[in-house]
């Protein structure tokens, strides 16, 4: 059994780049680095992750998996699987998961995860890093059309410190599910009970210069996302940005904004 140990900073250019310092030292699984603020926060695809003093949490976790190489694309989809969760119990959110791992509510961003390996003495370790909106108000304007937080979507200041040990649990709990014989599957089948892209969402996917449109049809035993092209053709994709688009009518056209207001 892992238990959590949380170490906490005020600032820091990066939670991940703490936990991944430890982990080379050494550190256990469990080890959980919380700031903050982040001066140099990372976000997926070389991003910035923004990251001003109370406006979030910022958490990573150092695990020493025991998985099979392709199984460690789960490990995301089960740190959603359990951000998720906890936003719901501790939140009340009303919240869903696009592909691979970032948490929406209303359609815009509330969270977003970043897994990145370490090499240490101990084996290769993985931080997951996880940035969770607590509230926009000093993000920058281009930010708020995209993404949201707590506050905005539950109209309460957000108790950060109710939500970190529920979350450090939640994690620790899907992680050992994760690693049971049947721990992929399970895992594959609670990400897409709590995500509306699992199935049947019309999206475009874009992975570096290719650009694909279609609708998603599940997940790989590996957690890629498999996409029903426009062109009929089922393809499947490890990585890439996702956005939904608007479903189609009978005749192929979209459907208009102000008809999906009726
Ligand atoms: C994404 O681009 O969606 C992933 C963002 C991950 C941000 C978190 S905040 C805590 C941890 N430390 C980092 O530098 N990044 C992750």
């Amino acid at each position: 059994m892992i238990t959590p140990h949380i170490l906490r900073f005020d600032s820091l250019p990066s939670t991940n780049l703490e936990a991944a310092r430890e982990a080379a030292d050494g550190a256990s699984e469990g080890l959980c680095v919380i700031a903050a603020e982040q001066t140099a926060g990372r976000g997926r695809l070389e991003r910035h992750w923004i990251s001003p003093k109370g406006a979030g949490l910022y958490f990573s976790i150092v695990l020493r998996p025991q998985l099979r190489q392709s199984e460690w694309p789960l490990l995301t989809l089960m740190a959603a699987v359990a951000v998720h969760e906890t936003l719901i119990d501790v939140f009340g959110l009303t919240a869903d998961i696009k592909w691979p791992n970032d948490i929406l509510a209303n359609d815009k961003k509330l969270c977003g995860i970043l897994a990145e390996t370490v090499e240490t003495r101990l084996g290769r370790a993985v931080v997951l890093g996880i940035g969770v909106n607590l509230r926009t108000g000093s993000f920058p304007a281009e930010l708020q059309d995209v993404a949201t937080s707590v506050q905005a979507a539950t109209g309460q200041d957000a108790d950060v410190e109710a939500f970190i040990l529920p979350l450090a649990q939640a994690l620790v709990s899907y992680y050992q599910t994760l690693q049971l014989p049947e721990g992929p599957e399970r895992i594959l089948r609670e990400w897409s009970r709590r995500s509306s892209y699992a199935e049947g969402k019309r999206l475009r996917l874009v992975d570096g210069a290719a650009i694909i449109e279609g609708v998603s049809r599940g997940l790989g035993p590996d957690g890629a996302l498999i996409i029903e092209t426009n062109a009929g053709e089922l393809k499947t994709f490890r990585s890439g940005d996702v956005t939904r688009l608007r479903p189609l009518e009978a005749d192929g056209n979209e459907v208009h904004a102000q008809r999906d207001q009726k």
